[in-house]
């Protein structure tokens, strides 16, 4: 996609339609920092497996990934058909099927049920008119994307200040979100604009999302970034290093709890001991309107074999032993200090200033 911002500060573009709209061309995010690869999903199977393995991840570019997974299922499907009636079923099975890759991100489901209804809204034309009008509406959910990245991004920015240290968990940058990203769009936009901005990104076990990806990305942008273990955000707090606490987002409750990746309420919680803001970013797709609170967002339980080996040529532990490996937590909504949306910067009550979002 050519569009200004739409590669992100590093130069590249994590998901992209390929130009002959057979498949999804993403960045092998799982390769990073090593090799910088891309590849191409063009079966229903491949884009399953892309989002489930992480091969493509981070709550908006899941989205964006979503959209045009369903756009390019929506090409194959309906070869030779001579209305959208005879592609509707196995479309939708499609659909299904990609929304169980992972439950927890929202904009999964909230990009396939938008482009099923942009196909429901054109269904009574031509097979190649709802075909077209698909393939402009995953076209507008990347550049709403990009756009609200950059919205949020600079909204974030007005939070900090010159010379200040952020501490940040996971990915939540241009990979994560195409344009500058969310969590991490902030740090870009504030280093573009001449604020001088430390960063402290933790490692992010048991994927090393922050080392792989967030360090990768802020070292290739110039700005200023120290890696560290999960389990030094403390002591680095207690240093008097961290200013503020900014992290992404894949599902918002409407009373403000949010489910970040594991890690992200520990954060929270030493973040508050300390006296540091803790800030959230993310689209307002990130909100699940559907969602009261915490306690009804469904939490990802991913292979413990993740924990054990993968990143690994030799077992760290036993094949005997146990592993619990969430691959998100929820932070409670009181240790929000606030949620930064494309629209607004939201304090509490949240269940107030959440639900204005939504009522233009
Ligand atoms: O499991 P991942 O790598 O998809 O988890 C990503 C995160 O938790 C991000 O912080 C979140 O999706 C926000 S990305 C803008």
């Amino acid at each position: 996609m050519e569009q200004e911002g739409s590669k992100g500060v590093v130069g590249i573009d994590a998901v992209e339609l390929a130009k002959d709209e057979g498949a999804v061309v993403i960045i092998d995010q799982t390769k990073l920092p090593n090799s910088l690869e891309h590849i191409r999903l063009e079966t229903p199977e491949q884009m399953y497996d892309a989002i489930l393995h992480l091969k493509v991840r981070g709550a908006p570019a899941i989205g964006v990934c979503a959209g045009y997974c369903y756009y390019v299922c929506a090409r194959q499907d309906s070869a030779g058909a001579k209305s959208w009636a005879d592609v509707r079923e196995p479309l939708r099975a499609h659909k299904e099927y990609l929304n169980g890759s992972r439950p927890t991100a929202v904009n999964l489901s909230w990009a396939l049920d938008r482009m099923e209804a942009c196909a429901e809204a054109h269904a009574s034309e031509p097979v190649a008119d709802v075909l077209a009008a698909l393939g402009r509406e995953c076209r507008a959910i990347h550049e709403e994307d990009v756009r609200m990245s950059a919205a949020i991004s600079e909204l974030g920015a007005s939070l900090l200040h010159d010379g200040d240290g952020v501490l940040t968990h996971c990915n939540a940058g241009p990979l994560a979100c195409l344009g500058y990203g969310t969590g991490q769009g902030p740090l870009f936009f504030a280093h573009d604009h001449g604020k001088e901005i430390h960063v402290f990104a933790d490692e992010t076990r048991p994927l090393l999302q922050g080392a792989r990806l967030t360090s990768y990305e802020l070292s290739r942008a110039g700005v200023d970034v120290t890696l560290i273990c999960d389990n030094m955000a403390s002591i680095v707090m207690r240093n008097g290093w961290v200013q503020a606490c900014m992290v992404g987002c894949d599902r918002v409750a409407m009373n403000g709890d949010v489910a970040n990746k594991i890690g992200t309420s520990g954060v929270a919680i030493l973040a508050k001991h300390y006296g540091i803001p803790f800030y959230v970013l993310g689209p307002t797709s990130t909100i699940d309107r559907a969602c009261a609170t915490g306690d009804d967002i469904t939490i990802e339980l991913r292979d413990p074999d993740e924990i054990k080996t993968m990143w690994y040529a030799e077992p760290k532990a036993l094949p005997e032993v146990k592993c619990y490996n969430p691959s998100f937590d929820v932070t409670d909504h009181e240790l929000v200090s606030a949620i930064v949306t494309e629209k607004g910067i939201c304090r509490a009550p949240y269940t107030e200033s959440l639900a204005a979002l939504f009522e233009e």
